[in-house]
């Protein structure tokens, strides 16, 4: 009795039930987008689209599926981000595969994404264009620009051989591996040869702020992604100095930032860089509003 009770339990359990379940456990423990997050666990889990869950709530669930929809629901649950979980994140429209030593690419650095292509449709055009992304973590910038700009290459460099080894993969799954290289250093080092682009998204995060970071972020993103030192701007100082020697003249320089650190970053062009001058320093703001890219064009001339 107690068997058979067991099985047509089992056999009637279907999406729209195990979602609204889900969705009380996630907002029970804390999580801000319980609906969306319990929709793509179970989408994931079940392998179906997103249009399959909305047209088919009382599709049954099997009993494999539903253990994956339990495993990804404790992750959830103990904060894990559901990008994580899945091992993907789309960004500029891209699938990236990421890994405990990628940064989880954020909607934000889109703007940096879309500010660098503004600049090399206008300043390029279809002329070659080489690109340097120091620090590039799972590759996502550099391989969303060689994605966009048939005509570039580029060099993405980090001090983190998995993030290398996985930004290779995202570029050969996005078929720009053979306009691509990626190099195990810091930041610049041993590179003696300029680029008409460089980008950077550093770590920006002051030390002091990282204790008061939501746990999606301070348990799951690799800390050397996040820590920018005392005042968040460590990494800004080691490699604006290096611009004179890896920015070709007329080229751009393109840098996520921080709250509130766009004046200072800015002023760093006018005072740390030696030996070349700029143009023009601009600023991009994110879709909150908030300067999240400042950019300098070096002039042409010395
Ligand atoms: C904020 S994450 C950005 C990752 C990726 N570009 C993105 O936008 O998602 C900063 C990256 O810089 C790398 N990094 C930190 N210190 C570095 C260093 N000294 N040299 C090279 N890369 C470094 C980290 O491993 C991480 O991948």
């Amino acid at each position: 009795m107690n068997n058979q009770l067991h099985n047509t339990v089992t056999l009637t359990r279907d999406l729209g039930g195990v979602h609204r379940d889900l969705v009380k456990e996630l907002r029970a423990s804390g999580i801000a987008t319980p609906e969306l997050d319990a929709r793509l666990l179970i989408c994931h889990a079940c392998a179906i689209t997103h249009e399959r869950f909305a047209a088919s709530p009382e599709r049954g669930v099997s009993e494999a599926e539903f253990e994956r929809i339990r495993h990804g629901a404790a992750r959830r649950s103990a904060r894990e981000p559901v990008s994580r979980i899945l091992g993907v994140r789309e960004f500029w429209g891209l699938d990236f595969e990421i890994c405990p030593q990628t940064l989880d690419p954020r909607p934000d650095t889109e703007t940096l994404v879309s500010a660098a292509l503004e600049i090399a449709r206008k300043d390029g055009g279809s002329e070659p264009l080489s690109v340097l992304d120091l620090g590039t973590g799972s590759g996502c910038i550099l391989v969303s620009l060689l994605h966009e700009l048939g005509h570039a290459t580029g060099v993405g460099t980090d001090m983190s051989i998995q993030a290398l080894e996985l930004a290779r993969a995202n570029a050969l799954r996005h078929g720009v591996a053979g306009r691509a290289q990626f190099l195990c250093t810091s930041w610049h080092e041993g590179l003696n040869r300029t680029f008409d682009m460089v980008v950077a998204n550093p770590p920006y995060i002051p030390e002091g702020d990282l204790a008061e970071l939501e746990p999606e972020v301070a348990l799951y993103d690799p800390r050397v992604a996040l820590d920018g030192g005392g005042d968040g701007l460590g990494a800004y100082r080691k490699i604006m100095p290096a611009l004179p020697a890896l920015l070709a003249p007329g080229g751009s320089v393109l840098l996520e930032i921080g709250d509130g650190q766009a004046n200072d970053v800015s002023a760093m062009f006018r005072d740390t860089v030696r030996d070349i001058s700029f143009d023009e320093v601009r600023q991009w703001n994110d879709i909150a509003g908030r300067v999240r890219c400042v950019a300098a064009k070096r002039s042409p001339r010395p």
